[in-house]
Protein backbone atom coordinates (compact mmCIF):
# COMPACT_ATOMS: atom_id res chain seq x y z
CA UNK A 1 0.00 0.00 0.00
CA UNK A 2 1.20 3.04 -0.56
CA UNK A 3 2.00 5.83 2.26
CA UNK A 4 -0.75 8.52 3.16
CA UNK A 5 0.11 11.99 2.13
CA UNK A 6 0.67 14.67 4.68
CA UNK A 7 1.67 18.39 4.16
CA UNK A 8 3.16 21.20 6.60
CA UNK A 9 5.51 24.54 6.57
CA UNK A 10 6.63 27.31 7.91
CA UNK A 11 7.27 30.77 6.83
CA UNK A 12 10.56 32.14 6.44
CA UNK A 13 10.14 35.15 8.28
CA UNK A 14 13.56 34.95 9.99
CA UNK A 15 17.19 34.28 9.86
CA UNK A 16 16.94 31.36 12.38
CA UNK A 17 13.64 29.65 13.41
CA UNK A 18 13.15 29.23 17.07
CA UNK A 19 13.00 26.24 19.55
CA UNK A 20 9.06 26.28 19.15
CA UNK A 21 9.39 25.82 15.89
CA UNK A 22 11.83 22.92 16.11
CA UNK A 23 10.16 21.23 19.37
CA UNK A 24 6.46 22.05 18.01
CA UNK A 25 7.11 20.77 14.00
CA UNK A 26 10.34 19.74 12.78
CA UNK A 27 11.08 17.10 15.54
CA UNK A 28 7.74 15.77 15.35
CA UNK A 29 8.20 16.29 11.14
CA UNK A 30 11.32 14.22 11.15
CA UNK A 31 9.29 11.45 12.81
CA UNK A 32 6.19 11.56 10.35
CA UNK A 33 8.28 11.58 7.17
CA UNK A 34 9.39 7.40 8.13
CA UNK A 35 5.36 6.57 8.19
CA UNK A 36 3.93 9.60 5.23
CA UNK A 37 4.83 10.52 1.90
CA UNK A 38 5.70 14.41 3.30
CA UNK A 39 5.58 17.16 1.69
CA UNK A 40 7.12 20.31 3.78
CA UNK A 41 7.41 23.72 1.75
CA UNK A 42 9.15 27.29 2.83
CA UNK A 43 6.29 28.81 2.50
CA UNK A 44 7.55 31.80 1.23
CA UNK A 45 4.63 33.53 -0.80
CA UNK A 46 3.11 33.71 2.59
CA UNK A 47 5.58 35.48 3.63
CA UNK A 48 4.91 38.31 1.87
CA UNK A 49 1.80 39.22 3.59
CA UNK A 50 3.98 41.76 5.52
CA UNK A 51 6.84 43.96 4.45
CA UNK A 52 10.03 42.18 3.41
CA UNK A 53 13.28 42.99 2.16
CA UNK A 54 13.72 40.84 -1.35
CA UNK A 55 17.69 40.02 -0.64
CA UNK A 56 16.60 39.02 3.20
CA UNK A 57 13.68 37.04 2.23
CA UNK A 58 15.51 35.11 -0.68
CA UNK A 59 18.46 34.66 2.05
CA UNK A 60 15.85 33.21 4.80
CA UNK A 61 14.00 30.98 2.50
CA UNK A 62 17.61 29.32 1.98
CA UNK A 63 17.95 29.54 5.73
CA UNK A 64 14.70 28.16 6.94
CA UNK A 65 15.07 24.81 4.56
CA UNK A 66 18.98 24.03 5.45
CA UNK A 67 17.48 24.56 9.09
CA UNK A 68 14.74 21.32 7.87
CA UNK A 69 17.42 19.59 6.51
CA UNK A 70 19.97 20.06 9.27
CA UNK A 71 16.88 19.12 12.11
CA UNK A 72 16.48 15.79 10.24
CA UNK A 73 14.03 16.19 7.29
CA UNK A 74 15.55 14.46 4.58
CA UNK A 75 15.45 15.57 1.32
CA UNK A 76 15.89 12.04 -0.53
CA UNK A 77 12.77 10.88 1.76
CA UNK A 78 10.58 13.98 2.02
CA UNK A 79 10.05 16.66 -0.32
CA UNK A 80 11.45 19.43 0.79
CA UNK A 81 11.05 22.62 -1.63
CA UNK A 82 10.44 25.86 -1.61
CA UNK A 83 6.22 27.04 -2.09
CA UNK A 84 7.22 30.02 -5.21
CA UNK A 85 9.25 27.41 -7.14
CA UNK A 86 5.80 25.67 -7.71
CA UNK A 87 3.34 28.15 -9.47
CA UNK A 88 0.33 25.81 -9.27
CA UNK A 89 -0.04 27.17 -5.73
CA UNK A 90 -0.59 30.73 -6.90
CA UNK A 91 -2.92 29.29 -9.66
CA UNK A 92 -5.22 27.41 -7.56
CA UNK A 93 -5.27 29.71 -4.31
CA UNK A 94 -6.56 32.35 -7.19
CA UNK A 95 -9.92 29.37 -8.12
CA UNK A 96 -10.40 28.79 -4.81
CA UNK A 97 -10.86 32.60 -3.95
CA UNK A 98 -13.33 32.33 -6.23
CA UNK A 99 -15.53 29.91 -4.32
CA UNK A 100 -14.37 31.73 -1.14
CA UNK A 101 -17.38 33.94 1.08
CA UNK A 102 -16.00 37.44 1.72
CA UNK A 103 -17.82 36.70 5.18
CA UNK A 104 -16.39 33.41 5.59
CA UNK A 105 -12.66 34.83 4.96
CA UNK A 106 -13.35 37.22 7.60
CA UNK A 107 -14.20 35.36 10.49
CA UNK A 108 -10.61 33.76 10.28
CA UNK A 109 -9.62 34.78 13.86
CA UNK A 110 -5.58 34.96 12.54
CA UNK A 111 -6.31 38.25 9.81
CA UNK A 112 -8.43 39.46 12.71
CA UNK A 113 -5.67 39.65 14.89
CA UNK A 114 -2.96 40.60 12.81
CA UNK A 115 -4.99 43.04 11.01
CA UNK A 116 -5.87 44.80 14.37
CA UNK A 117 -2.09 44.80 15.11
CA UNK A 118 -0.98 46.12 11.80
CA UNK A 119 -4.29 48.38 11.19
CA UNK A 120 -6.41 48.17 8.33
CA UNK A 121 -5.09 50.51 6.20
CA UNK A 122 -1.76 48.34 6.39
CA UNK A 123 -3.37 45.06 6.18
CA UNK A 124 -3.20 43.86 2.46
CA UNK A 125 -5.64 41.78 0.49
CA UNK A 126 -2.83 39.15 0.96
CA UNK A 127 -3.16 38.76 4.04
CA UNK A 128 -7.01 38.26 4.28
CA UNK A 129 -6.90 35.67 1.55
CA UNK A 130 -4.05 33.94 3.18
CA UNK A 131 -5.78 30.72 4.47
CA UNK A 132 -6.76 30.63 0.85
CA UNK A 133 -3.33 30.41 -0.34
CA UNK A 134 -2.99 28.17 2.70
CA UNK A 135 -6.41 25.61 1.39
CA UNK A 136 -4.08 25.26 -2.07
CA UNK A 137 -1.34 24.68 -0.69
CA UNK A 138 -2.69 21.76 1.28
CA UNK A 139 -5.81 20.60 -1.52
CA UNK A 140 -2.95 20.27 -4.46
CA UNK A 141 -1.38 17.21 -3.03
CA UNK A 142 -4.22 15.47 -2.01
CA UNK A 143 -3.33 16.19 1.21
CA UNK A 144 -4.60 13.15 3.89
CA UNK A 145 -3.09 14.86 7.12
CA UNK A 146 -2.07 18.71 7.82
CA UNK A 147 0.10 18.71 11.41
CA UNK A 148 -0.26 21.95 12.52
CA UNK A 149 -0.65 23.91 15.58
CA UNK A 150 -3.65 25.39 17.86
CA UNK A 151 -3.98 28.30 15.76
CA UNK A 152 -3.84 26.92 11.75
CA UNK A 153 -6.65 24.34 13.08
CA UNK A 154 -9.68 27.09 11.86
CA UNK A 155 -7.72 27.30 8.24
CA UNK A 156 -7.59 23.34 8.05
CA UNK A 157 -11.37 23.19 8.69
CA UNK A 158 -11.79 26.06 5.96
CA UNK A 159 -9.76 23.50 3.46
CA UNK A 160 -12.04 20.98 4.54
CA UNK A 161 -15.08 23.26 3.74
CA UNK A 162 -12.92 24.48 0.64
CA UNK A 163 -12.92 20.87 -0.80
CA UNK A 164 -16.28 19.46 -0.33
CA UNK A 165 -17.72 22.53 -1.80
CA UNK A 166 -15.45 22.49 -5.14
CA UNK A 167 -15.92 18.81 -4.46
CA UNK A 168 -20.28 19.05 -4.60
CA UNK A 169 -20.15 21.16 -7.58
CA UNK A 170 -17.56 19.84 -9.96
CA UNK A 171 -17.52 16.30 -9.05
CA UNK A 172 -14.97 14.41 -6.79
CA UNK A 173 -11.24 16.24 -7.15
CA UNK A 174 -9.89 17.05 -3.66
CA UNK A 175 -8.87 14.91 -1.00
CA UNK A 176 -10.55 16.08 2.51
CA UNK A 177 -7.60 16.74 4.35
CA UNK A 178 -7.65 15.99 8.73
CA UNK A 179 -5.78 18.45 11.19
CA UNK A 180 -3.23 16.55 13.49
CA UNK A 181 -2.80 19.22 16.56
CA UNK A 182 -0.15 19.11 18.17
CA UNK A 183 -0.43 18.52 22.21
CA UNK A 184 -0.13 21.22 24.20
CA UNK A 185 3.09 19.51 25.51
CA UNK A 186 4.61 20.31 22.51
CA UNK A 187 3.71 24.28 23.15
CA UNK A 188 7.02 26.27 23.70
CA UNK A 189 6.43 30.09 25.30
CA UNK A 190 8.44 32.64 25.67
CA UNK A 191 11.37 32.47 28.80
CA UNK A 192 10.65 36.27 29.64
CA UNK A 193 7.21 36.26 28.79
CA UNK A 194 6.10 32.61 29.63
CA UNK A 195 2.08 33.04 28.80
CA UNK A 196 3.16 34.47 25.53
CA UNK A 197 3.91 31.63 22.83
CA UNK A 198 7.85 32.06 21.65
CA UNK A 199 7.96 33.20 17.83
CA UNK A 200 10.15 33.77 15.37
CA UNK A 201 8.10 36.86 14.54
CA UNK A 202 8.11 38.18 18.40
CA UNK A 203 8.78 41.96 18.84
CA UNK A 204 11.00 41.12 21.61
CA UNK A 205 13.39 38.56 21.13
CA UNK A 206 15.36 38.67 24.74
CA UNK A 207 13.17 35.76 25.62
CA UNK A 208 13.70 33.48 22.54
CA UNK A 209 15.80 30.97 21.47
CA UNK A 210 17.18 30.51 18.07
CA UNK A 211 18.39 27.42 17.40
CA UNK A 212 21.07 29.04 15.35
CA UNK A 213 22.23 30.99 17.93
CA UNK A 214 25.61 30.81 19.41
CA UNK A 215 25.38 28.22 22.48
CA UNK A 216 27.04 30.43 24.56
CA UNK A 217 24.14 32.91 23.97
CA UNK A 218 21.59 30.70 24.49
CA UNK A 219 22.87 29.16 27.69
CA UNK A 220 22.55 32.94 28.73
CA UNK A 221 19.01 33.24 27.76
CA UNK A 222 17.97 29.99 29.57
CA UNK A 223 20.30 31.06 32.96
CA UNK A 224 18.09 34.55 32.51
CA UNK A 225 14.75 32.88 32.21
CA UNK A 226 11.54 34.06 33.95
CA UNK A 227 10.98 31.76 37.03
CA UNK A 228 8.89 32.03 40.11
CA UNK A 229 10.13 32.68 43.90
CA UNK A 230 8.85 29.44 45.01
CA UNK A 231 12.63 27.84 44.68
CA UNK A 232 10.67 24.26 43.62
CA UNK A 233 11.20 22.68 39.89
CA UNK A 234 7.64 21.46 40.04
CA UNK A 235 5.43 21.36 36.44
CA UNK A 236 2.17 23.72 37.26
CA UNK A 237 1.30 25.98 33.37
CA UNK A 238 -1.07 28.46 35.57
CA UNK A 239 1.17 29.08 38.75
CA UNK A 240 4.35 28.61 37.56
CA UNK A 241 4.43 29.04 33.56
CA UNK A 242 8.23 29.73 33.62
CA UNK A 243 9.43 26.34 35.16
CA UNK A 244 6.33 24.67 33.72
CA UNK A 245 8.05 25.89 30.38
CA UNK A 246 11.39 25.05 30.70
CA UNK A 247 10.17 21.76 31.99
CA UNK A 248 8.60 21.31 28.69
CA UNK A 249 11.45 22.00 26.59
CA UNK A 250 13.73 19.92 28.57
CA UNK A 251 11.40 16.71 28.26
CA UNK A 252 10.72 17.33 24.70
CA UNK A 253 14.63 17.25 24.14
CA UNK A 254 15.66 14.69 26.49
CA UNK A 255 12.61 12.38 25.92
CA UNK A 256 11.83 11.97 29.48
CA UNK A 257 9.01 12.33 31.24
CA UNK A 258 8.02 15.82 33.32
CA UNK A 259 7.96 13.84 36.60
CA UNK A 260 11.24 11.98 36.39
CA UNK A 261 13.11 15.57 36.20
CA UNK A 262 11.06 16.69 39.15
CA UNK A 263 12.18 14.31 41.05
CA UNK A 264 16.17 14.86 39.62
CA UNK A 265 15.50 18.35 40.68
CA UNK A 266 14.00 18.01 44.12
CA UNK A 267 15.63 19.97 46.75
CA UNK A 268 17.96 21.84 44.26
CA UNK A 269 17.66 25.19 43.39
CA UNK A 270 16.71 27.05 40.05
CA UNK A 271 20.08 27.55 39.32
CA UNK A 272 21.09 23.45 38.96
CA UNK A 273 18.00 22.88 36.69
CA UNK A 274 18.81 25.86 34.39
CA UNK A 275 21.97 24.99 34.09
CA UNK A 276 21.16 21.33 33.22
CA UNK A 277 18.63 22.68 30.65
CA UNK A 278 21.47 24.64 29.28
CA UNK A 279 23.63 21.82 28.69
CA UNK A 280 21.08 19.97 26.88
CA UNK A 281 20.08 22.56 24.99
CA UNK A 282 23.66 22.92 23.42
CA UNK A 283 24.07 19.49 23.12
CA UNK A 284 21.25 19.05 20.97
CA UNK A 285 21.40 22.42 19.13
CA UNK A 286 25.56 22.45 18.51
CA UNK A 287 25.12 19.84 15.97
CA UNK A 288 21.80 21.32 14.34
CA UNK A 289 23.28 24.44 13.93
CA UNK A 290 26.62 23.08 12.23
CA UNK A 291 25.32 21.54 9.81
CA UNK A 292 23.20 24.04 8.88
CA UNK A 293 26.27 26.67 8.43
CA UNK A 294 27.29 23.28 6.29
CA UNK A 295 24.83 23.56 4.28
CA UNK A 296 24.67 27.25 3.77
CA UNK A 297 28.08 27.48 3.06
CA UNK A 298 27.11 25.87 -0.21
CA UNK A 299 24.15 27.34 -1.47
CA UNK A 300 24.75 26.30 -5.21
CA UNK A 301 24.53 22.45 -4.01
CA UNK A 302 21.52 23.33 -1.37
CA UNK A 303 20.01 24.85 -4.17
CA UNK A 304 20.19 22.20 -6.41
CA UNK A 305 18.32 20.08 -3.62
CA UNK A 306 15.24 22.38 -3.48
CA UNK A 307 14.91 22.44 -7.64
CA UNK A 308 15.03 18.54 -7.93
CA UNK A 309 12.39 18.30 -5.27
CA UNK A 310 10.52 21.22 -6.45
CA UNK A 311 10.38 19.33 -10.09
CA UNK A 312 8.18 16.40 -7.71
CA UNK A 313 6.50 18.42 -6.15
CA UNK A 314 5.35 20.25 -9.16
CA UNK A 315 4.63 17.41 -11.62
CA UNK A 316 2.20 15.98 -8.20
CA UNK A 317 0.40 19.96 -7.84
CA UNK A 318 0.15 20.36 -12.04
CA UNK A 319 -2.00 16.90 -11.87
CA UNK A 320 -4.55 17.90 -9.30
CA UNK A 321 -4.42 21.92 -11.54
CA UNK A 322 -5.32 20.60 -14.70
CA UNK A 323 -7.88 18.35 -13.16
CA UNK A 324 -9.17 21.36 -11.65
CA UNK A 325 -9.06 23.48 -14.87
CA UNK A 326 -10.88 20.61 -17.14
CA UNK A 327 -13.63 20.57 -14.38
CA UNK A 328 -14.59 24.27 -14.14
CA UNK A 329 -13.95 24.87 -17.75
CA UNK A 330 -10.97 26.42 -18.36
P1 LIG B 1 6.45 31.50 14.39
O1 LIG B 1 5.41 31.99 15.33
O2 LIG B 1 7.72 31.14 15.05
O3 LIG B 1 6.64 32.43 13.20
P2 LIG B 1 5.03 29.75 12.58
O4 LIG B 1 3.70 30.36 12.78
O5 LIG B 1 5.76 30.01 11.30
O6 LIG B 1 5.96 30.10 13.82
O7 LIG B 1 4.86 28.19 12.80
C1 LIG B 1 5.66 27.22 12.18
C2 LIG B 1 5.46 25.91 12.89
O8 LIG B 1 6.08 25.94 14.17
C3 LIG B 1 4.00 25.55 13.14
O9 LIG B 1 3.85 24.15 12.92
C4 LIG B 1 3.78 25.87 14.59
O10 LIG B 1 2.82 25.08 15.19
C5 LIG B 1 5.15 25.62 15.19
N1 LIG B 1 5.39 26.54 16.30
C6 LIG B 1 5.61 27.87 16.20
N2 LIG B 1 5.82 28.41 17.41
C7 LIG B 1 5.69 27.40 18.31
C8 LIG B 1 5.77 27.32 19.73
N3 LIG B 1 6.03 28.40 20.46
N4 LIG B 1 5.63 26.12 20.31
C9 LIG B 1 5.37 25.03 19.57
N5 LIG B 1 5.27 25.03 18.24
C10 LIG B 1 5.43 26.19 17.60
NA1 LIG C 1 12.65 14.63 -1.83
Amino acid sequence: MSKARLYSGMQPSADSLQIGNYIGALLQWRDLQESYDAFFSVVDLHALTVPNDPAELREKTRRTAAQYIAAGIEPSKSTLYVQSHVSAHAELAWILSTITGFGEAGRMTQFKDKSSRYGAEASSVGLFTYPVLMAADILLYQTAIVPVGDDQKQHVELTRDLAERFNARYGDTFRVPVPMIQQDTARIYDLQNPTSKMSKSAESTAGVLWLLDDPSASAKKIMRAVTDSEGVVRYDRNAKPGVSNLLVIYAALTGRQIPSLEDEYAGRGYGDFKKGLAEVVVNEFGPVRERALELLADPAELDRVLAKNADHAASVAEETLSTVYDRIGL
